[in-house]
């Protein structure tokens, strides 16, 4: 896969003005990116995953010739974002905030056409290419072709907003936060059209808060924090990257005491036994290496007569990944 989005040791620093009193205001500085490096390559999904103030709208407006970066370099395709900030453009889809720009007075259509228009894309060309995105985001079916856009509601904007992201039939997407606010159908819509996008070879930078929805949609995932990258990987990598000690959680229909001996001698810890609200009892070991161990453990429980009612194997999540690389300070 060939790279679409190169950004080196980007730095944006914001200048504010914090009020003292009425007349007073103190210059103030935000180091809102501190050395941020990252790919996306055609036919992937990067999730630039981060709590609140991390630099995922930053990052994604140098990224995409919105804001200029103070230092360090990012290339789209190929071109440079400051220097080459029109080739850029016309290469990239954009979706930040889901309401800005459109027309409240023009319907789902009229909206698209009026931007098809300013973007310089043939009529003929984009008639079709309308009809096919009305249809994909299933806005025809919700009403929102012929409708004003100022009765959409959220998820039908956010449907609008990805539909005027695409029109130019971009490689490179970027979408910042594009499920924000919205109900679990359009959510998930957006979720399914994303990873199409990627099949069909576009690079698409998705930024989220959520680590439930990098999980499902992005291939890669980029965990920014405070301005800086602190891990990169997939999901299945980050996560066996933390030297998290796992459990294995047995539920059994008696109560184990005479073999928890038996597990200690065998060198593994065994939280104490609880009982559970299904009136079954919870024998949890810890261990690095759950897969090594789970067959003499069932063997230890079936040969003392045990039933096993059921057995879970607790996985570290993506929020495990981030605390452990970025510490808890997260907020
Ligand atoms: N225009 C601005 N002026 C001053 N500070 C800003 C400005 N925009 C962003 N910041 C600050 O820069 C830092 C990074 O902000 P950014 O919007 O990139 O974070 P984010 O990861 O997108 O957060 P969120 O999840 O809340 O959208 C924050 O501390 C924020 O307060
Ligand atoms: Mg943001």
């Amino acid at each position: 896969m060939s790279i679409a989005v190169e950004a080196r040791n980007l730095f944006k620093k914001y200048v504010t003005k914090k009020r003292l009193g009425l007349i007073r205001s103190v210059t103030e500085y935000v180091e809102a990116l501190r050395g941020v490096s990252l790919n996306v390559r055609h036919g992937e999904v990067v999730g630039l995953l981060g709590p609140n103030g991390a630099g995922k709208t930053t990052t994604i407006k140098i990224l995409s010739t919105l804001l200029l970066p103070d230092s360090g370099e990012a290339y789209v395709e190929g071109f440079d974002v400051v220097r080459e900030a029109d080739k850029v453009r016309e290469r990239i889809g954009i979706m930040l905030t889901v309401e800005k720009g459109f027309y409240n007075r023009l319907t789902g259509r009229e909206n698209l056409e009026y931007f098809g228009a300013l973007y310089g894309i043939p009529p003929k060309i984009l008639k079709d290419r309308i009809d096919k995105l009305l249809n994909l985001l299933e806005l025809d079916k919700l009403g929102g072709s012929d409708r004003l856009f100022e009765e959409f509601s959220l998820g039908m904007k956010a449907r609008l907003s990805l539909a005027r992201a695409l029109l130019k039939d971009p490689p490179v997407v970027f979408l910042d936060e594009p499920t924000l606010g919205l109900d679990p159908p359009s959510a998930r819509k957006i979720r399914l059209l994303v990873k199409e996008l990627a099949r069909e070879g576009k690079a698409v930078l998705y930024t989220s808060h959520n680590m439930f929805e990098v999980e499902i949609v992005c291939d890669r995932i980029v965990m920014i924090n405070k301005g800086r990258i602190v891990a990169e990987g997939s999901p299945e990598e980050l996560k066996s990257r933390i030297p998290k000690v796992r459990a294995l959680e047995v539920h059994l229909r008696e109560a184990p005491n005479h073999i928890i001996n038996t597990f200690k001698e065998m060198g593994l810890e065994v939280s104490q036994y609880s009982q559970s609200s299904e009136e079954t009892y919870v024998l949890k070991i810890l261990t690095k290496n759950p897969e090594e161990v789970v067959d003499d453990v069932v063997k230890v429980i079936t040969s003392a007569g045990l039933d096993i009612v059921k057995f879970k194997l607790e996985e570290p999540t993506l929020e495990d990944v981030f605390i452990y690389f970025a510490g808890d300070s997260s907020g």
